[in-house]
């Protein structure tokens, strides 16, 4: 938790943006894994937690945008829960941790909210995924549950983004360390990249790295020699020599800030030929539209940027074939590149996902595309200093996909099929930083992590040593 006056400023800044209603802002409740009383790993919802910053359920802050009076609603813990728990702060004393002197019990919420509604209050919410929270919600707003999605206020979706958008220099410490816990996840996977190894070996491992830095993953570990499928969140097989293992994982802090790393490893720790040439063409795709990264700048511009790089790099090969900037316009590079350059990251992986992708990485000057591959672009707007954006170029060969297209005879003219049916075995490759956007141009965060062929080769050829690990942490 960061001292009072961050909350103070955070909530004094979207009060500048808000100048009237009631912003009601609830904790997440606690989620049961297969029974009430045995709960998945309490994860604070990341609007409240950037506000209010307590890590507990059972409250909900309120703000008067008017007024600019601000509530805590909770319970004190009785003895009966602290057999259990152990002693725990009063809710005044949270409250005033973070700045806040007003509390309430948490019986009170529905009361104070018909109150105000009573009086022509508008009650500003953002939108709750959780359908615990939206059942508790509805109840309150006097509305179905399954409608509360839909009644979320789109000025404070609006305000919120702005504000969140830009991180300052204690957030970007933050990131900063999670993409240090990132990097011994991923150097510890590039030293247990050895053929006979099942995958969950590994992801065990990585996982358990980000827990003893006490958080846990950022979204489930993606790890897979099977590449081609995105997000392959499989971990049964067994790595084999000719392989190549893709890792996508990142932590998450106590504060909830996260990293989003990805990289690709020959299983054994040599590229075969055809490997590193396609590797080489995913590494400049990262390094170039990386290089590209400025504020003012489209982040649609970047992933073009990428898309182009990779379009040539397959010509080259004589994957693809034709003029570039024709076939990159008519989408062709997507058989190969079907997902976006990358997303906002932040106290989310995918940061403010959850209030609508469009309201993120679009706005009124730039709109989402709906050609196949570009339409996942998750961000395209412009780049201001302060965002930190994942970047995360990949060349994958999906077997389904590759029929798909050539069945249709799409891109005839820039996709040599007979040549890609040869490549049906490859599987993918992604490499992916995260990167703060600044007033000069961009910096890459964190501790480097080995991304050329040579460092890459060099960190799988070693053994996992686990007292060279100890002594890293
Ligand atoms: N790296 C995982 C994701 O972007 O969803």
């Amino acid at each position: 938790m960061f001292t009072k006056e961050v909350y103070v400023e955070r909530r004094n800044k979207l009060k500048k943006e808000m100048n009237s209603g009631i912003g009601l802002f609830p904790a997440n409740p606690d989620a049961s894994f297969n029974y009430p009383a045995n709960i998945y790993h309490y994860r604070q919802d990341s609007h409240f937690s950037y506000f209010f910053g307590i890590n507990h359920p059972g409250f909900c802050g309120l703000i008067d945008f008017e007024s600019g009076e601000e509530l805590l609603f909770g319970n004190d813990y009785d003895i009966d829960d602290i057999i259990w728990m152990g002693e725990q702060p009063s809710v005044a004393r949270q409250a005033a941790e973070v700045g806040i002197n007003a509390t309430l019990a948490y019986s009170e919420l529905g009361n104070w909210i018909s109150k105000a509604m009573q009086q022509g209050r508008v009650i500003h919410y953002l939108p709750p995924y959780r359908s615990k929270l939206m059942i508790e919600m509805g109840r309150m707003l006097g509305m179905p549950g399954h409608e509360v999605k839909a009644g979320a206020s789109i000025p404070l979706i609006k305000a919120v983004v702005k504000l969140k958008e830009i991180k300052d220099d204690l957030e970007i410490s933050e990131i900063e360390k999670a993409v240090d816990v990132a990097w011994l996840m991923h150097t510890t996977a590039m030293k247990m990249a050895k053929p006979g190894l099942i995958e969950q070996e590994i992801a065990g491992t990585i996982e358990g790295i980000a827990l003893a830095h006490g958080g846990p993953v950022s979204f489930p570990v993606i790890l897979s020699i099977n590449g081609q499928t995105l997000h392959n969140h499989y971990h049964g097989n067994v790595l084999t020599e000719g392989r190549m293992l893709v890792v996508d994982a990142g932590a998450e802090l106590p504060s909830l800030y996260s990293s989003d790393i990805t990289r690709t490893i020959p299983v054994g720790g040599k590229f075969n030929a055809r490997q590193k040439d396609i590797y080489e063409i995913v590494l400049k795709a990262n390094m170039e539209s990386i290089k590209a990264t400025a504020p003012g700048l489209p982040y649609r511009d970047m992933h073009f940027v990428a898309a182009r790089i990779i379009a040539e790099g397959l010509k080259s090969v004589g994957l693809m074939k034709g003029n570039t900037d024709d076939a990159v316009a008519a989408g062709a590079h997507t058989l190969f590149f079907p997902h976006g350059l990358g997303h906002m990251l932040g106290m989310d992986v995918h940061d403010m996902e959850g209030l609508g992708e469009n309201h993120v990485g679009y706005d009124e000057e730039t709109k989402r595309s709906d050609q196949f591959g570009t339409a996942y672009l998750r961000m395209g707007k412009r780049l201001k200093a302060g965002m930190v954006m994942t970047n995360e170029p990949g060349i994958y060969f999906i077997p389904a996909l590759i029929d798909k297209f050539r069945n249709e005879k799409k891109f005839m003219d820039f996709v040599n099929y007979d040549k890609v049916e040869q490549f049906k075995d490859f599987g993918g490759i992604r490499i992916e930083d995260d990167i703060l956007v600044t007033e000069q141009g961009h910096r890459i965060l964190g501790r480097p992590i080995p991304k050329t062929v040579a460092e890459v080769e060099a960190t799988a050829s070693e053994q996992r040593d686990w007292l060279k690990i100890k002594g890293v942490y």
